[in-house]
């Protein structure tokens, strides 16, 4: 019998939504000699301080990274819903799990692309990860919806 693996794949998804928040802290703690105030991190206030304290390109590389943060947990319900349908409409093991591990690669392509791509020209190949991620979930609701009686 096949171990289903779909559940420990949230756990995997939560690491990958925080470490580009983590590795954008980081960039810009190395560009203002350590610095970083963590009381608003969200706050403009705060953002135009880091841009006109850091060089253009290095805060662009934070903006890229943190967006890719947020993308991530925008796409966490989507991604937990359709681990849930799948088990609840029993799919096959092996398909939850080719599923779960497609997307957590997708999803590691993906913020790899958001944090190093910076022309509009290339930003196309983030998008279209994008796609192909949410619509591995898409098609696992389906798929489930298919399966229940
Ligand atoms: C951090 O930011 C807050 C809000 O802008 C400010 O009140 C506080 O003095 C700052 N703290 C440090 C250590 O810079």
């Amino acid at each position: 019998m096949t171990t289903n693996l779909s559940f420990f794949a949230v756990p995997v998804f939560w690491l990958l939504c925080v470490l580009p928040h983590s590795y954008g802290v980081l960039i810009m703690k190395t560009a203002n000699n350590g610095h970083w105030n963590n009381s608003a991190p969200r706050s403009s206030n705060w953002h135009e301080t880091l841009r006109k304290s850091t060089p253009k390109d290095i805060y662009a590389r934070y903006e890229r990274a943190d967006a890719a943060h947020k993308n991530g947990f925008e796409n966490m319900p989507i991604f937990i819903g359709a681990i849930l349908a799948g088990n609840f409409a029993q799919l096959d093991t092996r398909t939850l799990n080719l599923f779960v591990t497609l997307y957590l690669f997708a999803r590691v392509l993906y913020t790899i692309a958001y944090i190093s791509i910076s022309s509009h020209r290339y930003s196309v190949i983030r998008s279209t990860i994008w796609l192909l991620s949410t619509s591995m979930c898409l098609g696992i609701f389906v798929k489930a919806g298919l399966a229940l009686p």
